[in-house]
């Protein structure tokens, strides 16, 4: 058996024409949503980042604006800079690209954007809410992931979903996201016994633990659906996931490749937040 694969560009257009459609009836109101973007230093990968992040609101019709910073920025003044943008209408969501250069502590800047335009999901507020089940901005990967399983026709309720790895940016979140859809949760990590029997019970499988190729066949009941939030530059320079896609794509259910899978959908959830927040600011 060969699986459907599941078009993570597709489905982050199909999302796109969605908030389109929204930004056109804001924009009767006089409402336009605004992203403000940080970049501190010159990491080439967060300068792609940041350049998509600023064609994506470009698409959409966003006010947008990128702060590029250099890398000898103090503390002091990218804190000044996260409260004047605090403070400044025409912005519904603020974004720092991480990392940030060593010298800053990035706890601290994440800490000082208001929770009503932490767009990543990253403030301790934001991360709470989510925990109790309340209302917030979520992060965009983890939404991202649940926006696919669903959008690939999937039911969650009921249904075992065992998350590879634990990071605060992925697997925590997206385990909370999955219990939320009441989905039966195992979490795995680098310390797990007998991660591939406890894989292969999973009736969905999702992926965010940092290793290329990881994941093969054998933790993988026929069937299951598989979601690689992996994002590995080979030597070569090829970028590989987590799961071996040839290899499982032979046994699974509906599987995410990369690229072309969850990677599209970040950026895309990331528009989603800053229309919520430019709705709850403006509504
Ligand atoms: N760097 C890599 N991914 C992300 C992200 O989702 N948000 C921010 N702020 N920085 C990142």
């Amino acid at each position: 058996m060969t699986a459907s694969i599941i078009n993570g560009k597709q489905v982050s257009e199909d999302i796109r024409t969605g908030i389109a459609a929204e930004v056109k009836e804001l924009a009767a109101k006089g409402v336009t949503p605004g992203l403000a973007v940080v970049l501190v230093g010159e990491d080439p990968a967060s300068q792609v980042y940041v350049r998509n992040k600023e064609k994506a609101c470009h698409d959409l019709g966003y006010y947008s604006e990128v702060h590029r910073l250099p890398a000898s920025t103090t503390q002091e003044d990218l804190l000044a800079l996260v409260d004047k943008l605090n403070k400044q209408d025409t912005i519904d969501g603020i974004l720092v690209q991480l990392p940030l250069p060593g010298h800053i502590d990035e706890k601290a800047v994440i800490n000082a954007i208001a929770v009503d335009k932490d767009v990543d999901g990253f403030h301790p507020v934001n991360v709470g809410n989510l925990v109790i089940g309340d209302d917030s901005l979520l992060p965009c990967t983890p939404a991202g992931v649940i926006e696919l399983i669903k959008r690939a026709g999937v039911e969650l309720a009921g249904k075992h979903a065992v998350v590879i790895g634990r990071s605060n940016i992925v697997g925590k979140p997206v385990s909370l996201l999955l219990q939320r859809e009441n989905a039966t949760v195992t979490m795995c990590h680098s310390r797990t016994i007998g991660m591939a029997d406890i894989a292969r019970q999973a009736d969905i499988l999702v992926v965010a633990i940092g290793r290329a190729n990881f994941i093969d066949a054998s933790f993988v009941k026929p069937g299951a659906v598989v979601i690689d939030v992996g994002m590995n530059r080979l030597e070569n320079g090829k970028l590989a996931g987590d799961v071996d896609f040839e290899s499982v794509k032979e046994v699974s259910g509906p599987i995410t490749p990369v690229p072309g899978g969850v990677g599209p959908m970040t950026i895309t959830m990331l528009m989603q937040n800053t229309l919520i927040a430019a709705k709850r600011h403006h509504g």
